[in-house]
């Protein structure tokens, strides 16, 4: 994690990311890592290594223990709700504002359920897994604001009585309708295609930046580890997201305003 910064491969990125037309990123759990939530697949701390998603995060693991399931969703929110935004994240949303300012269309892909990327300022987000801040029904999705957690775990539905569940994409869910499409269709578009902090190791979102890459756009990829991706990156930045994505920004030093 202490290697030197790639000063050349940053210029390179930078350069790319100015004068595209169209940039798309896509997001996964390290990009929140140094905001103290834990990622899925890091050895010694992923939220994988210490849990099974066939108990947690499957249909099938709400109808046998939907108790369990809630009560370890409302942890997750609980500490989401702890934690704020990095440099990292942004440094995301001083991209897309600077793009905007310059007419570059700019897509946010991400498979986090955090909502970290609202809170930094990112305005064109697609959150293909759902999003954990959120409850809705398992009946029929009607969408729940307030639920009381004195009573029945898990609370049920004000509208149908279904037990409510996060609004969160599980293991053999669908996507949230048009999400994946929206994201595919803008990464063929695309010029730039960053990925940052994703393992590249679930699908459909992994297949983006494939799908960008064979459409011509340039691949940069940020993450302090090697992934499927790595060897076809047009750029592969070795680094942590809060490190490398200000410097892409040009925000490198730059204090967020307090309460973003
Ligand atoms: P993973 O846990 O699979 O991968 C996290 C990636 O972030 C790894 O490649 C790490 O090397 C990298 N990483 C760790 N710390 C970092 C940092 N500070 N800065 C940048 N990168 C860092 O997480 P995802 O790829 O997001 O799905 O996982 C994809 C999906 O699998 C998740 O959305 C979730 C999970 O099961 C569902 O729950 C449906």
């Amino acid at each position: 994690m202490d290697e030197p910064i790639d000063q050349q491969g940053i210029a390179r990125a930078r350069a790319l990311l100015a004068t595209a037309r169209a940039v798309v990123v896509l997001t996964g759990a390290g990009v929140s890592a140094e905001s103290g939530i834990p990622t899925f697949r890091d050895a010694l701390t992923g939220v994988w290594s210490r849990f099974r998603p066939e108990d947690l995060a499957t249909r099938e693991a709400f109808l046998r223990d939907p108790a369990r399931v809630w009560a370890w969703y409302a942890e997750r929110r609980a500490t989401v709700a702890r934690v704020a935004p990095n440099a990292g994240h942004h440094a995301l949303a001083k991209i897309e504002a600077d793009s905007a300012a310059k007419g570059i269309e700019f897509t946010l892909v991400t498979q986090n359920v955090d909502g970290l990327h609202h809170a930094a300022g990112s305005r064109r987000i697609h959150e293909l897994h759902g999003n954990i801040r959120r409850v809705k029904c398992f009946d029929h999705g009607h969408a729940a604001v307030a639920w009381d957690e004195s009573g029945e775990t898990p609370p049920r539905c004000a509208a149908c009585g279904s037990r409510l569940r996060p609004d969160v994409v599980w293991f053999g869910e669908m996507l949230p309708e048009g999400a994946l499409e929206h994201a595919l269709e803008a990464s063929r578009r695309c010029d730039v295609f960053l990925s940052v902090g994703t393992s590249g190791l679930v699908e459909p979102a992994a297949s983006l930046a494939h799908a960008a890459a064979e459409a011509g756009a340039a691949v940069i990829e940020v993450n302090p580890q090697r992934t499927p991706l790595t060897a076809r990156a047009t750029i592969a930045l070795s680094g942590t997201a809060a490190t490398v994505l200000p410097l892409l920004a040009g925000s490198a030093g730059y204090v967020a305003p307090r309460g973003l």
